[in-house]
């Protein structure tokens, strides 16, 4: 599917939040007595810690925080948020959402809608496209857009294979509609421009949960052709079809682009994908090393990293660009 839309909506701050203990790859061998190494990790993945959460930190208190600081740095008050799509495969219950719990603790209003998306390590940007049809069709003047996972409690610690790979962590985006006659200066020309969504859902085996609800009553852990995904991530986070078509909507190249903040699965993937594109890594946020593979809140975290370290600065075009379980996939061009 692919969308595009004149409709002016734009970031206006972002949040993160992060489980107070970090992990460095040697810690984590040493505690799960992983028949692994850093340099393996490293070598093979980018990675060289990830948070793991503790007592008392869930993907809700995630959520919660993260969204809290994107609205103290918006300006913005729980009670005029509109819209709240928490992206999430971890949730801390079947149900309700996570966005229901969200917006209970942070005192939302009624009118506001609460939801979860699953789209696994796509799910941010299916949410941002989610919420931006809401915000657009509606009268709700603010939406936050969260991405939340606590991968942490899939994992098989026995399986080095994928146990190295994933970390926790949340990132959220507060978005703003602009109305048409009243444009805040400086405005024109930024927001969401358009979104790139796609689906395989035969290769659904490839990376899933061993269980699940209605399939042996628990969550299960992750499982994964870890070779597979490995080809087909790269295959299309590097499609210059993709890139070119959600750019050429907006009159743009990819040499118009001023950053690209793909899904942090892995360094190698990164690096293969900008590649196939002709991108330049120094255009490139990665977050990997620090973060690992957040699933759903990987880009947002990195999002927010670029704003707060100020490279993604009011004006630039950045494409977002994802690909997880399922397999979905999901590219979004922001003039941010
Ligand atoms: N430490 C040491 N050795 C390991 C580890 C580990 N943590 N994990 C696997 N190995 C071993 C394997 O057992 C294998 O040993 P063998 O040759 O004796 O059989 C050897 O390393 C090579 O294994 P491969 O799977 O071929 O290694 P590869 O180079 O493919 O790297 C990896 C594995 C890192 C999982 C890679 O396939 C990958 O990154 N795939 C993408 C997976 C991913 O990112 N998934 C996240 C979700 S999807 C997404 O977010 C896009």
């Amino acid at each position: 599917m692919t969308i595009f839309s004149d409709a002016p909506i734009i970031g206006v701050s972002t949040g993160s939040a992060l489980p107070r203990r970090a992990w460095s790859n040697a810690e984590l061998i040493a505690a799960k007595g992983l028949d692994s190494s850093d340099e393996w990790i490293k070598a093979r993945t980018g990675i060289e810690q990830r948070y793991i959460v503790e007592d008392g930190e869930t993907t809700f208190t995630l959520a919660r925080d993260a969204v809290r600081q994107a609205l103290e740095r918006g300006g913005v008050d729980a009670t005029e948020v509109g819209v709240l799509v928490v992206a999430t495969c971890t949730p801390d219950l079947t149900f309700p959402s996570v966005a229901a719990l969200v917006h209970g603790a942070l005192g939302m209003p009624q009118a506001c809608v609460a939801l979860d998306v699953n789209a696994a390590c796509s799910g941010f940007i299916h949410a941002l496209a989610v919420a931006r049809g809401l915000l657009a069709t509606s009268d709700a003047g603010y939406a936050v857009v969260v991405g939340s996972e606590t991968f942490s409690n899939l994992l098989d610690w026995n399986d080095r294979g994928t146990c190295v790979l994933f970390g926790d962590g949340a990132g959220a985006l507060l978005l703003k509609k602009e109305p048409l006659l009243k444009k805040e200066p400086g405005a024109e020309g930024r927001g969401l421009l358009g979104f790139k969504l796609g689906a395989d859902g035969a290769c659904a085996g490839m990376l899933q949960s061993s269980a699940g609800v209605a399939r042996g009553r628990t969550a299960g852990v992750v499982t994964m052709n870890g070779r597979e995904v490995f080809k087909q991530a790269v295959r299309q986070m590097g499609s210059r079809e993709d890139v070119s078509a959600l750019l050429g909507e907006a009159g743009m190249e990819l040499s118009d682009l001023d950053w690209l903040i793909p899904h942090q699965a892995n360094e190698r993937i990164i690096e293969a994908a900008a590649k196939a594109l002709d991108f330049p890594m120094g255009k490139v946020i990665s977050t990997v090393a620090h973060h690992a593979n957040t699933s759903a809140a990987s880009i947002p975290l990195a999002l927010n990293h670029a704003v707060e370290k100020g490279m993604v600065k009011r004006g630039d075009s950045v494409v977002l660009q994802a690909f997880g379980a399922g397999f979905v996939w999901s590219g979004a061009l922001v003039r941010w």
